[in-house]
């Protein structure tokens, strides 16, 4: 089953989001998508022909949850956006990050040093399944840092071509502006 590249247009016009940073920004979006396609189609060939165990398999395979990851985080991160901003601080979420941080303010201070971090990747509040905890967690590129059996729950973007268009080296303008279009409702509806 291929994988079909979702439309995000609804975010032109998003404030602080230039139209060129989000039509460039769903360009790379959807090459994630093909190429996840594409090397589903590799390996499933490669298999049939029996071609496990090559240089050639191992690395399409290592590939894979770069090119997946890709796909799937970005679907987090426009899902996650697109909305007002506000945190109903008394709601479900604004207790639990309370909870689990200390308070609201401290996980906003956690989550937006994560993001801040030198290097190119995601910021990442995640849910324990086991423990329903919340962290933040710093993922370098798209592949590297996923916590094992936990649930994003709020997904930020920071390669530099989620900002450099609108932003230059402003990552932490660019932060702010993130953080006045998360869509708080969709955030809270994937903890469990
Ligand atoms: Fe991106």
């Amino acid at each position: 089953m291929a994988y079909t590249a979702k439309d995000y247009s609804n975010l032109i016009g998003m404030e602080g989001f230039s139209e060129t940073l989000l039509k460039n920004h769903f360009t790379l979006y959807q090459g994630y998508v093909t190429n996840t396609n594409k090397l589903a189609d590799l390996l499933a060939s490669m298999l049939s022909e029996g071609k496990v165990g090559t240089p050639e398999y191992a690395e399409l395979k290592r590939r894979f949850g770069f090119e997946f990851n890709g796909m799937r985080l970005h679907e987090y991160y426009f899902d996650n956006l697109g909305g007002s901003g506000v945190l109903d601080k008394s709601g479900k979420l604004g207790r639990k990050l309370a909870e689990d941080f200390g308070s609201y303010e401290d996980w906003e201070r956690d989550f937006k040093g994560t993001g801040a971090m030198r290097g190119i990747g995601w910021a990442i509040l995640y849910q324990d399944n086991v423990t329903r905890k919340l962290m933040n967690q710093w993922i370098n590129e798209h592949e590297t840092g996923h916590l094992a059996d936990c649930i994003p729950v709020l997904v930020m973007d920071v390669f530099e071509h989620a900002f450099i268009t609108d932003y230059g080296l402003k990552r932490a303008d660019y932060i702010a502006a993130f953080f006045k279009n998360i869509n708080w409702d969709v955030v809270e509806s994937r903890l469990r």
